[in-house]
């Protein structure tokens, strides 16, 4: 895509968002459109299109608002097959990057399998002044890392198995520059990575265990760990899921996908950090070698899990990928992300994702990020009853609570992974909900992949 900024529209069709107040001042030229939010009207000029997006009143007018619109308005140029924009920036420089976003994300589209590809975005020009092409180009940095995210999420699972989200390391590697460790299942069982090879196990592509290292501050020892689960199709193994609960499985990912989007936006935008991108990937298959309810393994840790459902395999993936970091790396804190229950959409839908954390500052930091882009996130409590109900009369623990079936299935999903992060502070994010997009698109939101948690972590991580 050609990206360039000017001072003056020079593309055939432009994109432009008013608020309420701003329609009504230019009430005679703009026929019929009021500026409400989510209106949308095309107007032509000889050759040129002027799409018009309303942002609402002008106190309603908040950078979610300004990305919703303009990746509406980006949408409907692309369905008129006009993929040469320019974008009028919105008046408030707060907001330039938010409408860059909008724009961005909005023309996203999972074309693989079309036989005739729609249009997509094949120039973009930013129109206003004050802005420079390398924001621009920041800009872009990231929403293409989300692409990258929603691609893996959205392609097929028999596509992108185990083995090829390690290939896919491989090259996010080489081009950026990352220091890669894989693990194949002989290296697992060398070192006592019991639980991901069992979850793995049932499957002609076995798991692996992916570590992409970036070092943008050679003087300090600090690292951060992102997580991904990155189970590439959940069939629940033996607790077979239904029909109706499987359909969308290849989106078990989805938390991987999230940590290799903000690794490769991480190695191209070079902040002064140190990050560890890890993602345990396996394939929780149905088959007669796959892993029984009620066997007892050891876990790297050291502690035993009793199996009590195999369809709670996420925090079991994540139990040793977190205390493996944790003893390999000494993080100064600990991020994983994953579609880790069903439960979490009963509680905040698909517009927000769980938080759970053991550190009051990591916890409020990850949430003002997500306040910040949009990705938002609402804290639980991880309380020691929920801990409590995690043990197990053989082993030490069991991967399901002995609560009534669903209650506080997020909570004690994420309190089983907590046992593995130690002392070091902790943050899992359940992205069950906002990973996937049932209906239709919602502001910069697509139809199923969203890529949620790539634009967080890049915020969370570039903070100070
Ligand atoms: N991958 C699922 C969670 C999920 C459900 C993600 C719906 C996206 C949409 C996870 O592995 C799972 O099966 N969780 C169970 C946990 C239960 C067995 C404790 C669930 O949510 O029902
Ligand atoms: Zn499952
Ligand atoms: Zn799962």
């Amino acid at each position: 895509m050609k990206i360039s900024v000017s001072r003056k529209p020079g593309l055939p069709t432009r994109l432009t968002l008013f608020t309420k107040e701003e329609a009504d001042k230019k009430g005679g030229r703009v026929a019929g459109f009021s500026g409400e939010a989510g209106e949308v009207t095309v107007h032509y000029d000889k050759g040129t299109a002027d799409v018009y997006c309303g942002l609402g009143g002008k106190e309603e007018c908040t950078p979610a608002a300004v990305r919703a619109a303009a990746a509406k308005g980006i949408r409907r140029a692309l369905e008129l097959k006009r993929g040469k924009v320019s974008f009028i920036l919105p008046a408030a420089a707060k907001a330039f990057n938010a409408g860059i976003e909008g724009v961005l994300l909005g023309a996203y589209g999972f074309t693989r399998y079309k036989s005739e590809r729609p249009e997509g975005l094949s120039a973009l020009e930013c129109v206003g002044p004050g802005i420079s092409l390398s924001q621009v180009r920041a800009v872009e940095t990231v929403c293409s890392a989300v692409a990258y995210a929603r691609d893996l999420v959205n392609e097929n699972a028999s596509v992108v198995t185990p083995v090829r989200l390690a290939q896919e390391a491989r090259s996010l590697a080489r081009h950026g520059g990352l220091r890669l460790t894989v693990l194949d299942e002989k290296d697992m069982a060398a070192k006592g990575l019991r639980l991901i090879a069992a979850v793995g196990r049932a499957s002609p592509t076995p798991p692996r265990l992916i570590v992409m290292e970036y070092t943008g501050d050679r003087f300090s020892k600090e690292k951060t760990a992102v997580v991904g689960k990155g189970i590439t199709f959940d069939s629940g193994g033996q607790n077979l899921k239904p029909t109706g609960h499987i359909e969308a499985m290849r989106s078990d990912m989805a938390g991987a996908a999230a940590v290799m989007g903000a690794m490769k936006a991480v190695a191209a935008l070079k902040p002064k950090i140190n990050v560890i991108g890890c993602v345990a990937a396996a394939h929780n298959a149905i088959g007669s070698g796959a892993y029984f309810p009620g066997d007892i393994y050891p876990s790297f840790a050291g502690k035993t899990v009793e199996i009590c459902s195999t369809d709670a395999e996420g925090r079991l993936v994540l139990a040793d990928a977190v205390a493996y970091c944790v003893q390999r790396f000494k993080p100064a804190r600990i991020i994983d992300l994953a579609t880790l229950t069903g439960g979490i959409l009963f509680t905040l839908g698909e517009f927000v994702a769980g938080l759970f954390s053991n550190d009051d500052r990591l916890s409020d930091a990850l949430f003002s990020s997500g306040e910040n882009c949009g990705e938002r996130l609402w804290r639980f409590p991880l309380y020691k009853e929920y801990r409590d109900s995690l043990k197990s009369d053989f082993a030490d623990l069991r991967n399901l609570s002995s609560f009534k079936k669903g209650y506080a299935g997020s909570i004690t999903g994420a309190a089983f992974i907590q046992e593995f992060a130690g002392d070091v502070p902790w943050a899992h994010l359940d992205i069950a909900g906002t990973a996937w997009n049932e209906g239709e698109p919602r502001g910069e939101v697509p139809k199923y992949a969203t890529g949620f948690g790539v634009r967080l972590l890049v915020d969370f991580l570039k903070k100070p």
